[in-house]
């Protein structure tokens, strides 16, 4: 699919690539531009219609937020849309924590907001990465596997055996996010 209607950009910032292809997908969808966040500046936004921001999630933030947080007023009259990228599925409460921790009270409102499920290799992690994920491991370990939640459970499974949830089909949510005119909810 691909519309001609209005100019649209798609930025992100990811760092295994998962955010990448998903960024690349929805592009190559609707027939948008599409560049890393590290190639681009406010003012090469003036042109676009449409905003499509997305960044991968690490320890509930997301790559790249505050970029578009702190440029988020001079971007009135433009739809702006933000996908996150993790390993934890889409259901509410973890898109509710992401929001509440990126999105400031004007993004909330304004912004179209959704979330995929990227991929995890902890054999190619940096070690910065890995050591993160080290401890978060061992905080994890050290919970009753009653007490542990379906995220953390998740998270130990993944550290065993590479995960790769990226799909195509997920991002039909986000294309007619973009090509539509409905409000934000
Ligand atoms: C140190 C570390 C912290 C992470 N924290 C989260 C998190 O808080 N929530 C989540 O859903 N995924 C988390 N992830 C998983 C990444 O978001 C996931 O691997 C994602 O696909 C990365 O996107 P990228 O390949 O575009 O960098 C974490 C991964 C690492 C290595």
């Amino acid at each position: 699919m691909s519309t001609n209607k209005n100019k649209i950009i798609v930025i992100y910032k990811s760092k295994y690539g998962s955010t990448k292809r998903y960024a690349q997908w929805i592009a190559e969808e609707v027939g948008a531009d599409i560049f890393p966040l590290n190639q681009i500046k406010l003012r090469d936004l003036e042109k676009y219609d449409t905003i499509v921001y997305g960044g991968a999630v690490y320890a509930v933030g997301m790559l790249g937020i505050s970029a578009l947080r702190n440029s988020f007023s001079k971007l009135a009259g433009k739809k702006v849309v933000v996908f996150s990228v993790g390993a934890s599925p889409a259901y509410p409460e973890a898109m509710a924590s992401i929001q509440a921790n990126n999105f400031s009270d004007a993004m909330k409102e304004n912004v179209h907001f959704f979330h995929l499920r990227g991929g995890f290799d902890y054999t190619k992690l940096n070690w910065l990465d890995r050591t993160l994920m080290m401890l978060l491991k061992l905080k994890i370990q050290r919970k009753s596997e009653d007490l542990r939640t379906g995220d953390e459970k998740g998270m130990l499974a993944a550290c065993q055996t590479p995960a790769d949830w990226t799909k195509k089909e997920a991002i039909k949510p986000i294309v007619e996010c973009i090509v539509g005119d409905k409000a934000p909810q």
